[in-house]
């Protein structure tokens, strides 16, 4: 055959594997309002980056009529690109074959790339659109989903792994997601579950539907499986770029600096009036973050899970930064099992890529109640103690308001080596709450008074005025200074100047033993 036959049969072959399970199959994807595994990759990557490897493999699997039921690149499209120019490895779930359900050899090209990007120092993204376990395969599959699972945690901590739920993942797939760094989900086109409603019908006779089951408010919003959603498959795509936009490539770098535009002395005379004067008073603590980060821009991770915690992405002058804030105007900001995951997991995240930690505390203490204890709130709490403990980054904090007892220690005290501590005028650290305190400590004399409930209000000012400030724990070395709040972001970018070159380690160990 001359060259220029052969030329013309790669050209052929190339053109029917792009056509994944062919045109009939693509266009049932449309019509459900979701995009082909390419389609999905070139809209990820910056254009024309996009290197496939593997296209031509096919399943060795036999029975079932499989022989006949082949596709090249089977179940899976791999490769490399670029994102903002840098690079990345991408694997897309093509459910146009087979329901993109997973083959030992679809396994293996996942397998493939994961490895790449984890020798490369390189982020790897998923995205996931499968029927699981390709069946006729049997016990095969599942040793790829495990062949998958072993790498995810090979790279965890090394490189960045993002998962984008695209359509079905269930069963087992689900733990591939689950062992990565952050799950996105696209609204009414995704779910995931360990069993589906008819399992779930047959066993516990519960009546669920698939967007109720494992959708993606289910999983943004009471799970907390998934950290972010997005309308379409467009809208996930961009949303993932805009999260790499943080990371850096792998553990060894640190994140992406931007040459700032925002004005590092920038004051806000309004952050002098967001605290209220009242104590009960709720407050929006977005309002303090949007105010003090460059552009005023925040990239908030998980917003609608456990709202009584913030936390996200921003720069200051440029580079990146995590921050990690007490919500009041959600229960109060009160730390509580789901707030402490969520807070804990974030915190260790940040601190395996380099990323320096802002913590805004005003809470109140860990939210009382038989739920919660029976719970584990006592291990789950500890998770979020143990995560700033064990973080290395610069961590800076800043008190606005409560910072009542084990809660106060939590949020990145002085104590858990928060490395410079500020606190407004109006922050309060204290081993507890006036209310609570006074009614333990004078309790016999509230009860003697002639008027009891005079005499608790006069003991609740007194020991407010005392030690309702943050005077004592400053006194102490444990509040570094008290700043004014209008000097936020200037006095947050001098701390972090200066935390620049910070260098500490844990005690070399096998592993640690995170509370689970
Ligand atoms: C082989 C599969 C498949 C699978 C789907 N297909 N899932 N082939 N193995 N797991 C095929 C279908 O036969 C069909 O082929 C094509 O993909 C599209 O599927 P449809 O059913 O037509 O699509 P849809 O109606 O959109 O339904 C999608 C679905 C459904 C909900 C995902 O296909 C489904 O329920 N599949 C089975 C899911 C499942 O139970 N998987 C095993 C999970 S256990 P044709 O040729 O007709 O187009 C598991 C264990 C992992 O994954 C353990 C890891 C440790």
């Amino acid at each position: 055959m001359a060259i220029e036959d052969k030329i013309q049969a790669l050209i052929e072959k190339n053109t029917e594997a792009e056509l994944g399970g062919g045109q009939d199959r693509i266009d049932v994807q449309h019509k459900k309002g979701k995009w082909t595994a390419r389609e999905r990759i070139h809209q990820l990557l910056d254009q024309e980056t996009f290197e496939e490897i593997d296209k031509f493999v096919l399943h060795q699997s036999t029975g079932f009529g499989m022989e006949k039921k082949k596709f090249a690149g089977d179940g899976v499209v791999t490769g490399y690109g670029r994102i903002d120019g840098r690079p990345v490895y991408v694997f897309a779930q093509d459910f146009t074959i087979l329901g993109g359900s997973l083959s030992l050899a679809v396994s293996e090209k996942i397998c493939k790339v994961m490895d790449l990007a984890r020798k490369n120092g390189t982020p790897l993204i998923g995205l996931n659109d499968s029927g699981g376990a390709r069946i006729q395969e049997g016990v095969s599959s599942l040793a790829g989903y495990g062949n998958i699972f072993m790498r995810n945690v090979l790279g965890s901590g090394v490189i960045p792994q993002i998962s984008a739920i695209m359509g079905p993942c269930a069963g087992g797939a689900v733990y591939s997601p689950a062992l990565t760094d952050f799950i996105f989900m696209v609204e009414k086109t995704s779910y995931m579950f360990i069993t589906g409603p008819q399992v779930i019908k047959s066993v516990t006779h519960e009546d669920v539907t698939f967007e109720k089951l494992g959708g993606a408010l289910t999983h943004n919003a009471t799970s907390g499986v998934a950290h972010f959603s997005g309308r379409d498959d467009q809208e996930v795509l961009s949303m993932i770029r805009g999260l790499l936009s943080f990371l850096p490539q792998n553990y060894r770098e640190d994140p992406p600096y931007v040459e700032p535009t925002d004005d590092p002395g920038r004051t806000d005379m309004g952050l002098r009036d967001v605290v209220p004067e009242s104590p009960r008073q709720p407050y929006d603590m977005h309002r303090i973050i949007s105010s003090i980060v460059d552009d005023h821009y925040f990239f908030e991770v998980h917003a609608r899970y456990a709202p009584n915690i913030i936390i996200g992405f921003a720069r200051l002058n440029g580079h990146v930064v995590g921050v990690v804030a007490n919500q009041p105007s959600f229960l109060a900001g009160c730390l509580d099992i789901n707030a402490s995951i969520k807070g804990a997991r974030f915190v260790r995240f940040c601190d395996c890529f380099n990323i320096p930690l802002i913590t805004f505390c005003d809470v109140p203490g860990f939210l009382p109640g038989t739920a919660q204890e029976y719970g584990g709130i006592i291990k789950h709490g500890a998770k979020l103690i143990y995560a700033y403990c064990e973080a290395v980054v610069p961590k800076i904090t800043v008190v606005t308001r409560k910072a009542y007892g084990g809660a106060y220690i939590v949020m990145s005290s002085k104590h858990l080596w928060g490395d410079i501590n500020y606190a407004y005028p109006t922050a309060e650290i204290a081993v507890m709450g006036p209310d609570g305190a006074v009614n333990i400590v004078f309790k016999k004399e509230i009860s003697a008074a002639d008027d009891p409930e005079k005499k608790e209000a006069e003991m609740i000012e007194e020991y407010r005025s005392t030690f309702a400030s943050p005077y004592r724990a400053a006194e102490r070395g444990y509040i570094d200074e008290i700043i004014l709040p209008e000097q936020t972001r200037p006095k947050l970018i001098k701390a972090l100047e200066s935390l620049k070159n910070k260098q500490d380690r844990m005690p070399a160990k096998k592993h640690d033993n995170l509370p689970l």
